[in-house]
């Protein structure tokens, strides 16, 4: 399929996927030049908020040198590429993430999470799967994709390995958690080291690993324009093996994805198992860049039949149920309990006694977010940062739920953002609850790490959806807050407080993705064009299938 110049300009984005089935995102072998400057233009162009931006004086964007990656700065930072100055501290972050590179037998395949030798290292001086994704975009956009295709070959390779804990062995698919390069000096050799779960405190299972390596394989794509390294039949492979474990058939009566707790960023006990929010997105997401990357052959056709059918029923299932906007709460607060039969309004059985106090202050006359969770008499009321902007990039959410998204985060300011963004969740879990929920957690007490922490990488993830909805103010006044601090604090891994203002009980200082996610938010704001790695536009197939609101329709 080619790309008319319609399509771009239609959609405002090339990368359309108006459709799951026709698939029009599938990369394409096309002049990498003229893909890019398609790409460009439609985004400026096309999209009349980057224009009226564009007329405000805000940004300038170099067309020639954008996508260029013959033409990297020669400072080692994008510094001037862009015709901007930026602030001290983007070009310091650059310096930092540079020094994180990890080598294995000459290449660079990654980041370290960390560069803190005050501290214990524990894992931190691995290289996280989830954690190199902001680092993998920061390379991207400034023309460097050799370590991200490093990486994602590397991992691809550790996915391979025959994987046990104790005498269980886990899914052919599953990817790492992290990884180590190993030297030893006697020989002078170097070996490969990766944790599945089976060394990670708890023994989790890192499921957004295996969906972050997709959606990363797409964003390499989509910026060099490179088809060649997905077509790979070893890249098609592994796509397939971690597809198998999200859609094989079981006991499911729902499309989300049934997890185990810490499965994800929040990788400890925090009451996230079930059908936790972060994950039920990136799997949307992933499903949607798998779509686009998936070759055609008799193999690919019938996993793409079953990824089509699973998309269109977990939107269904997550824009209906997960949804909650002032009067689909007021709906909960007035449901009718223990209904049987498919006439059943309160589908879950949710008890009204269960609304927690909090939730009726929080929730704005404007506004809406997905809920955290969604099972069984189960609704987990709290906010959650990832799950909600990842909804928004992939287009999970509506234009409208995208929006109401965007008016909560407004609204919620002082709750979500305050001295530091972004909190992780909201609220934290206290006293009882906490005891109870995460096992007395220690370094999970209230507002601190997972537990309503705020979490300075999540900056990119806030500053990719405001741009997409169209308000990159929220994103510039959000890193306005986080410059402040953020370098001279040393970029900790997490920050504490009901606002964000102490640096974290136990937070690393010079956290990797803390650099690398300010690095992309400050890249992204300036040249908007880089969305298009991270984002998809919505399926016009996937239009309303439900109204359970009169303030949004779907
Ligand atoms: C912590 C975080 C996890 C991250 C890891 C490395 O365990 O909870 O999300 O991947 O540190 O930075």
């Amino acid at each position: 399929m080619d790309l008319t110049q319609n399509d771009c300009v239609n959609n405002g984005d090339c990368d359309n996927n108006s459709d799951f089935s026709k698939r029009s995102d599938k990369p394409r072998r096309l002049n990498m030049e003229r893909q890019r400057s398609f790409d460009e233009r439609s985004l400026v162009e096309a999209s009349p908020r980057y224009t009226s931006w564009a007329e405000n004086g805000q940004r300038h964007i170099d067309l020639d040198s954008v996508f260029s990656p013959s033409k990297r700065s020669p400072f080692n930072t994008p510094r001037g590429r862009y015709g901007y100055e930026a602030h001290p501290m983007f070009a310091e972050a650059w310096e930092s993430l540079r020094k994180t590179m990890v080598y294995f037998r000459g290449q660079p395949v990654g980041t370290i999470a960390a560069l803190d030798n005050s501290e214990e290292k524990q894992n931190y001086d691995q290289v996280f799967v989830r954690d190199f994704i902001p680092s993998g975009l920061a390379f991207l956009m400034n023309g460097e994709p050799e370590i991200v295709k490093n990486f994602l070959l590397k991992t691809l390779r550790l996915q391979s390995w025959e994987k046990k804990i104790d005498r269980f062995q886990l899914g052919e698919g599953v990817m790492p958690a992290s990884f180590k390069v190993l030297h030893d000096p006697v020989r002078n050799t170097e070996t490969l080291m990766a944790d599945f779960g089976e060394s990670a405190i708890g023994r989790v299972a890192p499921v957004d690993s295996g969906f972050w390596w997709i959606i990363l394989l797409r964003a390499y794509t989509k910026s060099t324009g490179d088809t060649l390294l997905a077509e790979r039949p070893e890249c098609q492979n592994g796509i397939r093996l971690v597809l198998a474990l999200c859609l094989s058939e079981g006991f499911d009566t729902f499309p989300t994805l049934l997890c185990a707790d810490g499965c994800s960023m929040i990788d400890r006990r925090m009451g996230v198992y079930g059908y936790p929010i972060e994950i039920q997105a990136l799997f949307f997401m992933a499903l949607r860049c798998a779509l686009v990357l998936l070759k055609q052959d008799d193999q690919g056709k019938e996993l793409v039949d079953r990824i089509v059918k699973r998309l269109h029923a977990l939107s269904f299932h997550m824009r209906s149920y997960f949804w909650l906007d002032l009067k689909q709460l007021n709906d909960i607060y007035r449901y009718k309990t223990e209904e049987y039969s498919h006439t059943a309004v309160n589908k879950f059985n949710v008890i009204p006694d269960s609304l927690p106090e909090w939730v009726f202050d929080f929730m704005p006359t404007y506004g809406g977010y997905f809920l955290g969770n969604v099972g069984p008499s189960n609704m987990d009321f709290r906010w959650f940062c990832l799950g909600n902007c990842i909804a928004i990039l992939s287009s999970l959410a509506t234009p409208e739920q995208s929006l109401a998204i965007m008016d909560l985060i407004e609204s919620r300011w002082e709750e979500l953002v305050g001295d530091m963004p972004v909190k992780v969740c909201y609220p934290a879990i206290e006293s009882h609850d906490w005891r109870i929920i995460t096992g007395c957690d220690p370094k999970n007490t209230r507002w601190s790490y997972h537990n309503g922490g705020s979490w300075p990488v999540l900056l990119w993830l806030l500053t990719a959806a405001c741009i997409k909805v169209g308000r990159p103010q929220i994103a510039r006044r959000a890193i306005e807050v986080a410059e402040l601090r953020l370098a001279k604090d040393g970029w900790p891994e997490y920050y504490d407080g009901k606002s964000g203002r102490y640096v974290g009980k136990q937070a690393r200082k010079h956290q990797t993705w803390s650099v690398a996610g300010y690095l992309v938010a400050k890249m992204m704001l300036e040249d908007p064009s880089h969305l298009g790695m991270i984002s998809l536009e919505e399926d016009k197939q996937m239009k309303p299938m439900v109204k359970r609101s009169s303030s949004w329709t779907f």
